[in-house]
Order: structure tokens, then C-alpha cells, then sequence
């Protein structure tokens, strides 16, 4: 929910609003620019088929931007109940009467036209918490990111080669030059939660003081070298590390190694984006679950960090380098490769502290669950957090290499079940001071 705030320029947000709608979109088409057969098949139970998440964008900025803000008459009212998320399960999607590509892609642009209009007319300090500093539009923009987002890990879990954007990545650095493995982050109180971002989700706020005992944190995400060793190590195999839960998964699915790795002789191989590569050893660990993570930390005589632990290693900004939007010094957001950058790649995206790679690469699990803060309120509807809220969910922390700049700040929570691992998820460790 906004702080009441009084937009200093209301042309310059108009235009830069216009600019990421056009921006999401761009990308949304660039993702289903493919067959019609790859967009309508499911590849995976855990993901609807492209198509769905096309359709649903659209259908969710004509509630938020037309219906909510803007009063407009329902464009489609009886596909409504289609891409309700809460309707339908991903695993019964592909079974519905859903919109084909061509009647999707006219439908999210009939929709656009309007919304445009709509933010033409629209009074972006009107005291409305949709309204005030363009929530409504920071609503549709990221969600729209975050669906980019999970068609990605769509396209990736279907194997099929293509859209592999690459571009190229600053390279890594040693880490044994120059910097310590672990940062000490000293005890006292910090401010947790978002307090003057226009655009934070109602689960980021209120911001609030709290005390946290002095702590130490992994300078940076976990790699594939140091995974390795847990592997070859006997991790997978030895019940000491895991939780019972943990355990229980393990032995159940016969996991022995992250999702899309396989070995060949004493080489991992990994898979991504449908072709097959030599693990790079220098590259955070992605596509892991919670309970890997939490068994690996375990098994390097650490934990994971809290998420409380982990936003105060950002050390109090909207980006962990300030408030200014990301550089391509500082940090792998928005899909410039399709993969994270090595260890050590941002030294100028470092936090305060001098913790780095917190933003971008992996989304990094924590140990907390997803729960309210105190003083939370719902807004604007209770099925974006609220209902998610309990020991079901775990936390994930700084978004990946697919998550867009907009969709992603220091105190922006994810959540998900401690099994997933389809997402592009990592991890780094903490530790208690002795
Ligand atoms: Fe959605």
C-alpha cells in the first residue's frame, strides 16, 4: 500500500509507466513467438501450457487497470473463470476452453489499447491507493515479469533448444583473492520492509524495526564447484544433513543431484534451454530445492540465513548498491543471458557490507517461512499474499537472471514449496556468531 506520496513529475511517471508496459510486452510476445504446438502443450504438470500465461496477463490487467481503476464494461466476462489462477490448477489447465494463440494475442492487445487510454486519463496523485504513484500499473508490470519469468522455466523444462538469449556477462573473479568466504554482519536493530517504494507488494510492508543478533553471511551464492563436493561427498546419501521431510523427498524421487544435471563418468552435465553443457563450476548452483539447500548448509557447518538475516546484508536500500536502477556492472536481471553470471561478476553491485550478487543471478532460498509482517495489511486482494501465508511456503530472496529490474528490490519476498526447484533458484549460507 502507497504512504500517501505526491508525484513530483506526473508526465515523466506517465511516460516511464508507458515505457515498461510497452517493455513487458515486448518480451511476453518474444516468448511465445514460437509454434503453436509449443504454446499449447503442457511440458510439465507443475506449468500451464505458454498459451495460459499469455491469455491470463491480459486477463488480469483488464480486472486491475479496466474493471478496477478505470470502470470499464468487461471485454470478456465468460473467460474470466479461465484464467483465474485460484479456479483451476496448473495440471488441469491444458484440459480448458482456452483462448488459441492468434485469439490471445488479439485479446491482450484489445485489452492494452485501453489500459492506455486508461493511464492517459488517470490522476497518478489521487489519494486511491491503486491510483497514488501508479500502483495499479506497477501491479500489472511486474506481474506480467513474473509470468515472463515462469515461461521461461516453462521453456527450460520443456527442452526444447531455442530462445537461448545470449549476451554476454562481465567475467568472474577469484574468490579466494582479496575477500574473505564469509562477511560479519554486526547485531542491532534494522528496518525490514519497504517503506517509500510506490511499487512494493502489500506482503513487503509495513516496514518495521527489529533486532537481530550479530550474524555471518556467505559473501557470495553458493557455486556449482562447491555443490559438487557435497555430491561427491555422499550428501545426497547421508540422512545427517537433511531434514526428516528433506530425507523423505529424497529417497522418494531417487534425487542424487540439482534438477537438469546428469553425470557422465566423473564430468556433471547439465542441460539448459534443450542443449546439454559441461556444469560451469564458477557459476552460482541453480535449480534446487529448499531442502538442498538447507542439507548442503548443514553439511558446510552453517544454515541457511533467515530472510530477515539476508535483506539486512543489503544494508537498508532499494538496491543493496543504492536506490538507483541496476547497471550492467552490478547485477544479471532481466534475461541478458540465460544463465548466472560467475562468482564474483558484480563487485560494484556490492552491498554496504561488501556482500555481493544478493540481486540478480538466483533467487536465493532462506530459512524463513512466508508470513505476514507485523501490522500487515492485504491489498489490494488477500489471493496475492495473504492466502499463501503459513508453514507451507519458504522464502526466496533478489530475484535471477530471468527477473526483470522492475520486479525485484531488497525487500521483495517469493515463495514457494521447499520441493521446487523448476525455478532458478540458489542459495548462500549463514552462520550464528560463536
Ligand atoms: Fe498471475
Amino acid at each position: 500500500m502507497t504512504d500517501s506520496i505526491k508525484v513530483p513529475d506526473v508526465t515523466a511517471l506517465k511516460e516511464k509507466i508507458a515505457a515498461e508496459l510497452a517493455a513487458v510486452r515486448d518480451r511476453s510476445l518474444a516468448y511465445t513467438d514460437v509454434d503453436d504446438d509449443l504454446l499449447v502443450r503442457q511440458h510439465s504438470p507443475l506449468m500451464s501450457p505458454l498459451v495460459w500465461d499469455l491469455a491470463h496477463v491480459g486477463n488480469y490487467e483488464e480486472l486491475w487497470v479496466l474493471r478496477e481503476v478505470g470502470g470499464i464494461t468487461p471485454l470478456r466476462p465468460e473467460i474470466d473463470d479461465l484464467y483465474d489462477a485460484f479456479t483451476h490448477t496448473r495440471s488441469a489447465r491444458p484440459s480448458l476452453p482456452l483462448l488459441g494463440p492468434d485469439e490471445a494475442r488479439r485479446y491482450i492487445s484489445g485489452v492494452r489499447g485501453r489500459v492506455l487510454d486508461v493511464l492517459d486519463k488517470i490522476d497518478l496523485d489521487d489519494p486511491d491507493p491503486l491510483r497514488a504513484g501508479g500502483f495499479v500499473f506497477g501491479l500489472v508490470v511486474q506481474h506480467e515479469h513474473q509470468h515472463d519469468e515462469t515461461m521461461l522455466a516453462t521453456l527450460q523444462l520443456s527442452r526444447e533448444p531455442g530462445l537461448i538469449r545470449e549476451g554476454d556477462l562481465p567475467p568472474g573473479r577469484s574468490t579466494n583473492l582479496g575477500a574473505p568466504r564469509e562477511v560479519h554482519i554486526p547485531g542491532g536493530i534494522f528496518t525490514m520492509g519497504a517503506a517509500a517504494t510506490p511499487w512494493a507488494y502489500d506482503n513487503e510492508r509495513p516496514a518495521h524495526r527489529m533486532y537481530l543478533p550479530g550474524y555471518w553471511i556467505d559473501r557470495f551464492p553458493v557455486s556449482n564447484g562447491a555443490y559438487t563436493e557435497f555430491v561427491a561427498s555422499g550428501g545426497y546419501e547421508d540422512p545427517r544433513w537433511w531434514t526428516a521431510e528433506g530425507w523423505q523427498w529424497v529417497e522418494a524421487k531417487g534425487v542424487r543431484a540439482p534438477l537438469f544435471w546428469t553425470r557422465d563418468g566423473d564430468i556433471w552435465w547439465r542441460t539448459r534451454f534443450g542443449r546439454p553443457e559441461p556444469v560451469p563450476a564458477d557459476e552460482p548452483v541453480q535449480h534446487v530445492s529448499w531442502y538442498e539447500a538447507d542439507a548442503y548448509a548443514r553439511w558446510a557447518g552453517g544454515r541457511l540465513p533467515t530472510e530477515a538475516e539476508w535483506e539486512k546484508a543489503c544494508g537498508g536500500r532499494t538496491y543493496p548498491w543504492g536506490d538507483a536502477d541496476p547497471t550492467l556492472d552490478q547485477a544479471n536481471l532481466g534475461h541478458l543471458a540465460a544463465r548466472p553470471a560467475p562468482i564474483g561478476a558484480f563487485p560494484q553491485g556490492a552491498s554496504p557490507y561488501g556482500v555481493e550478487q544478493l540481486i540478480g543471478d538466483v533467487w536465493e532460498w532462506t530459512d524463513s517461512w512466508f508470513l505476514p509482517y507485523p501490522g500487515y495489511r492485504s491489498f489490494p486482494y488477500k489471493e496475492y499474499s495473504e492466502v499463501f501465508f503459513g508453514q507451507e511456503h519458504r522464502v526466496l530472496r533478489g530475484g535471477s537472471w530471468a527477473t526483470h529490474p522492475s520486479a525485484v528490490r531488497t525487500t521483495f519476498r517469493n515463495w514457494d514449496y521447499p520441493v521446487r526447484r523448476q525455478i532458478f533458484s540458489g542459495f548462500r549460507c549463514a552462520r550464528s556468531e560463536d
